[in-house]
């Protein structure tokens, strides 16, 4: 191993190769403190030296984990002491911005953040925003195909990358950096990578799609006596308000009074009454500010009149505005409880209450005194939910969730392995997903037989052999 280490130091220099322990002065993950584990750290400057570094591990058979915002909640990331780590996190310049195609090329390591400042500074912006916008890297969004909180008007990742660079395993440099929205030359490789967590390639830079920049933004939460209505609300919302709604967020009462508690520091305050079993958070962007508001008002007036909303509240004021946002996307009270178990599925709209229903109930029956808190993308079919066998045990610090519980590790994954069971075995009938935008790394791994067929397993296990034969890249992930 000395003599890949010297390796490694030659093509990044020695301030770019972190020893094991100085490696473990970084935490492991944004949300737990705990020491990375690697048996060095390495932080490559350019394309060039990930190609040399990944040939080189590649020659000593050497597993490689490749870090960027490190804020995944599947453990895509999650290295040991036997790994390299790679981070992208000198690579993190925006390269160029072309106006008239509407793109922007990034190297990997850019922060979410900088591309969405970097595109509204010229008048357009990025369409994938997420609440770990401020520390999660391109990079990470890419191979992860990272979903978020306006997919439902400009799709995931995926729909944003044009063109992708990529290094494979034994350090071949793959450069597809194609910047138009058609290109059927062949096949498009590019989305091997995307959503593939790390397991097929390195990606290094990219070329993203870039919209227009919306000049009006219109936000309310709405309150529901019955989930029913908030789906007829939705689709309602898309007919009428068309192209500019942009998000979709359904909350259900746990939740809501979880984040809006006033004896825990930091939760939002309840514009509405904190009763209703459904809320709903919809938001529209347009271009012209006056009519955009009137259409706004007038759709939701309607909606009032036709009795489907319990009670709803515009917000008047950016402020406003933004406190209806950290009700949904403050998740520190939740990731306070020890242990708690964050679930990320996808479901036909239409079984979303039943469904919800049965996991409370499941959970209950199990842990009379549990929580289920759910809330997500409706729009995108997508439900969050966070299962909290035990409420008493909250830890002081997010950073040590799930780890400092008085609970012992043989029990918190007993009931991880029970609490799974009870999320997935009724996705089955209704066709739904393990995932619907986290990925499988670790956390899912067995179970993702649960949302594909043997048949593209088989096809996922042979392009992971073709791409990686010794399996260095992110080993043990996905399949
Ligand atoms: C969210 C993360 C958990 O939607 O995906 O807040
Ligand atoms: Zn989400």
């Amino acid at each position: 191993m000395t003599n890949l280490l010297n390796s490694l130091r030659n093509i990044v220099g020695t301030q770019n190769l972190l020893s094991q322990s100085e490696a473990a002065q970084r935490a492991s993950h944004v949300w737990d403190a705990r020491p990375l584990q690697a048996m060095a750290l390495v932080k490559p400057a350019n394309t060039k030296e990930v190609s040399a570094v990944l040939a080189a591990c590649h020659a000593a058979n050497q597993s490689v984990v490749t870090h960027g915002g490190r804020t995944g909640l599947a453990d895509g990331e999650k290295s040991t002491t036997s790994d390299i780590v790679l981070s992208l996190e000198r690579m993190n310049q925006i390269e160029s911005i072309d106006t008239s195609g509407a793109t922007i090329t990034v190297e990997a390591g850019c922060v979410l953040d900088s591309v969405h400042a970097a595109a509204v500074e010229n008048g357009f912006m990025y369409g994938v925003d997420l609440g770990a916008r401020g520390s999660c890297t391109l990079g990470g969004n890419i191979s992860t195909n990272a979903g978020g909180l306006s997919v439902l008007r400009y799709g995931m990742t995926r729909e944003q990358v044009l063109g992708l660079e990529v290094v494979l395993a034994d350090g071949t440099v793959l450069t597809s950096m194609n910047s138009m929205m058609k290109n059927n030359s062949g096949y498009d490789l590019k989305h091997l990578f995307i959503g593939s967590e790390g397991t097929l390639g390195v990606i290094t830079r990219a070329v993203l799609r870039l919209r227009q920049k919306t000049h009006s933004v219109n936000t309310c939460l709405l309150a529901f006596n019955r989930f029913e209505q908030a789906n007829k609300v939705l689709q309602i919302l898309s007919a009428k308000l068309n192209a500019q709604l942009n998000a979709f967020e359904i909350i259900w009462n746990p939740y809501f009074q979880l984040v809006t508690d006033p004896d825990i520091s930091g939760t939002a305050k309840a514009p509405l009454d904190r009763d209703y079993p459904v809320y709903a958070i919809a938001e529209a962007r347009g271009t012209a500010a006056e009519d955009d508001k009137a259409l706004f008002e007038r759709v939701l007036e309607n909606i009032l009149e036709e009795h489907l909303l319990a009670d709803a509240v515009i917000a008047q004021s950016e402020q406003e505005r933004k406190n209806i946002w950290h009700i949904r996307e403050n998740l520190d009270p939740l990731l306070s409880f020890c242990p708690n178990y964050n679930y990320d599925v996808s479901l036909p709209i239409a079984s979303m209450q039943s469904y919800v229903e049965g996991i409370e109930s499941e959970v209950q029956k199990k842990w009379p005194t549990a929580k289920c808190f759910a809330y997500g993308h409706m729009a995108d079919c997508n439900l969050h939910i966070t299962i909290v066998p035990f409420p008493e045990y909250v830890s002081e610090s997010f950073a040590l969730s799930n780890y400092n519980a008085p609970i012992d590790q043989k029990l918190v994954e007993e009931y991880y392995e029970q609490c799974n069971q009870i999320v997935f075995e009724p996705l089955k009938p209704l066709g739904g997903s393990i995932s619907a935008e986290h990925g499988i790394g670790t956390l899912k791994k067995q179970y993702l037989p649960y949302s594909r067929t043997s048949a593209e397993l088989a096809l996922m296990r042979s392009l992971k052999n073709t791409l990686d034969p010794s399996n260095i890249l992110n080993p043990g992930k996905v399949v």
